[in-house]
């Protein structure tokens, strides 16, 4: 299946998940989508030579006007799965609709634990021992949809934010391919808001 990575940032996940896709048969990244005309994950793109769709919020007269502009990109693309990498926006309802439970978010705590932003510096600051990192389908909500998978890591006495994001980064970069993976050959589903894996 064909996929649109949605990124606002650096994109090191989308780097991840091009390593991991580009050469392979059924899990087709087809479009990178930003809000952030600046953001290090179009040069990634461009060096990929993944077509990307950079579009400022601010040039729409609505967030629904915006989103109607990315579906229209995602139509024209085919893109039957969408997987956020540090997209730093809610998904509305335009986009809700036209892919109910085919949008995941990677999320850098173990959640419920620390939403929103700068997760890692909420849980560092804290005080908390273990975090991690959560990968879930997305609803309305900031980061609130139905848990996929999690890998938890201790906050050792000698770590600094540094060193968290680091550990942090590491494992979203190998955890997220591995879940987006399961996604697009469909052996993950929700039922009554929890998820389903299938076992092969
Ligand atoms: C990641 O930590 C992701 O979990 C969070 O934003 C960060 C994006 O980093 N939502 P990058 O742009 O993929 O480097």
């Amino acid at each position: 299946g064909k996929v649109a990575v949605f990124a606002s940032g650096s994109g090191s996940n989308f780097e991840a998940i091009m390593q991991a896709f580009h050469n392979h048969k059924e899990v087709k990244p087809a479009l990178l989508v930003c809000d952030q005309p600046e953001a290090y994950a179009i040069q990634r793109s461009e060096k990929w030579q993944v077509p990307a769709f950079v579009c400022s919020p601010k040039l729409y007269a609505s967030k629904q006007e915006y989103e109607e502009a990315i579906l229209r990109q995602l139509e024209e693309k085919q893109i039957e799965y969408i997987v956020l990498a540090g997209y730093m926006r809610l998904i509305g309802p335009t986009l809700l609709k036209a892919y109910r439970n085919r949008i995941i978010n990677i999320h850098p705590s173990l959640l419920p634990a620390f939403p929103g932003k700068d997760a890692i510096g909420q849980a560092f600051a804290s005080g908390v021992r273990v975090t991690g990192v959560t990968v879930h389908f997305v609803d309305e909500g900031m980061d609130t949809g139905p848990i996929i998978a999690q890998e938890a890591l201790a906050i050792e006495i000698d770590d600094t934010k540094d060193t968290l994001t680091k550990k942090i980064q590491e494992v979203e970069h190998r955890l997220y391919p591995r879940v987006i993976e399961a996604f697009v050959l469909r052996l993950i589903h929700v039922e009554e808001g929890k998820v389903i894996w299938e076992t092969a």
